[in-house]
């Protein structure tokens, strides 16, 4: 059985991080957010391989995972021509398969029990089974309601608050038939969300909901992506490097830390990192690969991607910095900042 990931997505949302680094593979702690996914497929052992459909910036994805050994799944990569959207990606992704076939959206993190999801679309013998997920404000999902059966009685993606009738939303996760996805349009974009699964409702196709109440996320906002991070350093969700370490503060071995430094956990260094004296980093912090943190410079609940220098006496809160930033002296940034790649701030300045 093969799956489908749907990483072909711009991720504006996560602009200016998505600038140069395609969405599926902005990093979680220390490695890209598809390993994740292709950790849980490979819970599946009926599950052999990935077919990712790619748009944006494709060959930085290809160059990552290669042709699979590495994961233990084999991976195939499908480019389309033109962003086809979730449904004609689906159908060009799916051109050789006749056999029902997993589809992920690509920025989805979960501990859903994949196999049960399965299980239960063969069961109910089902043109379509979708997982939901309760969540506290479905306006920025696809709201579904289901009926006493299970069946799926109504999609509606992004509703609007008087559209909202309950709190199960698409978790973006399907198991699909093939032999459905000639009613998809070929060439031109479509959605699967505004008309593939609204069309299997009018056609009272057997549709039906499979509800996970475990831990789900979609990263695609720099406020969910910094969460993911928490709930991990939580041990809301169990995965590396946070998944078997004893301690909350999880310091990579080859980071080099200074005499003076002051650490609060539970947070992470990464390899090649040098956190001189007196810098102080502060809980539910994540500093990646090759980063300067100098002379008495505060980090406190922040991402720093690699390669980025935070000079001394600068204190950055609650913010998310790209790669080979560089902090001025002082410099003072507050919660919400968000920074691409490559940014500069002067000296003393503050956000
Ligand atoms: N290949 C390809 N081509 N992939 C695409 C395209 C496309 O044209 N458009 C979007 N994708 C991928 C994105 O990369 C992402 O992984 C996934 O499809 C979903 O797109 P998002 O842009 O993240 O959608 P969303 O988060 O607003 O809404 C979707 O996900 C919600 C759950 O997180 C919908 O499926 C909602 O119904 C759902 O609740
Ligand atoms: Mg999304």
């Amino acid at each position: 059985m093969k799956a489908i990931l749907l990483a072909g997505g711009k991720g504006t949302r996560l602009r200016p991080l998505t600038i140069h680094t395609p969405k599926p593979i902005v990093p979680i702690f220390d490695r890209p957010f598809l390993q994740h996914q292709l950790d849980l497929l490979k819970r599946v052992p009926e599950i052999d391989g990935a077919i990712l459909s790619l748009n944006y910036q494709p060959r930085r994805i290809e160059e990552i995972f290669g042709d699979g050994s590495s994961t233990a799944l084999s991976l195939h990569y499908v480019v389309e021509p033109a962003p086809l959207g979730t449904a004609g990606a689906v159908r060009y992704a799916a051109q050789s398969l006749h056999e029902s076939v997993v589809v992920f959206n690509g920025d989805v993190l979960t501990d859903v029990d994949l196999a049960a999801v399965i299980a239960l679309h063969r069961e109910r013998n089902a043109k379509a089974t979708i997982v939901l997920t309760p969540v506290e404000n479905p306006s920025a999902y696809g709201l579904v309601e289901t009926d006493a059966q299970a069946n799926i009685r109504r999609f509606l993606e992004k509703p609007t608050a008087d559209e909202i009738t309950c709190n199960t939303i698409n978790a973006g996760i399907y198991v699909l038939e093939p032999d459905t996805f000639d009613r998809i349009p070929a060439d031109t974009p479509s959605s699967i969300e505004r008309s593939f699964f609204p069309s299997l409702i009018e056609r009272c196709e057997t549709f039906v909901a499979y509800v996970s109440r475990g831990y789900w996320i979609d990263i695609g906002t720099p406020e969910k992506y910094m969460q993911v991070h928490r709930d991990m350093m939580d041990g809301r969700y169990r995965a590396a490097p946070f998944g078997e370490s004893a301690s909350p503060a999880v310091i990579s071995p080859l980071a080099r830390l200074e005499e003076g430094v002051c650490i609060e956990g539970p947070c992470f260094v990464d390899e090649g990192t040098i956190v001189k004296s007196g810098a102080r980093i502060g809980a539910y912090s994540v500093i990646g690969r090759q980063c300067h943190i100098e002379e008495h410079a505060s980090v406190e609940r922040a991402i720093v991607w690699a390669g980025t220098r935070i000079s001394q006496e600068a204190v950055v809160r609650g913010s998310i910095l790209g790669r080979h930033c560089h902090i001025g002296r002082n410099a003072t940034l507050e919660d919400g900042v968000v920074l691409g790649d490559k940014s500069v701030v002067s000296d003393y300045s503050r956000l």
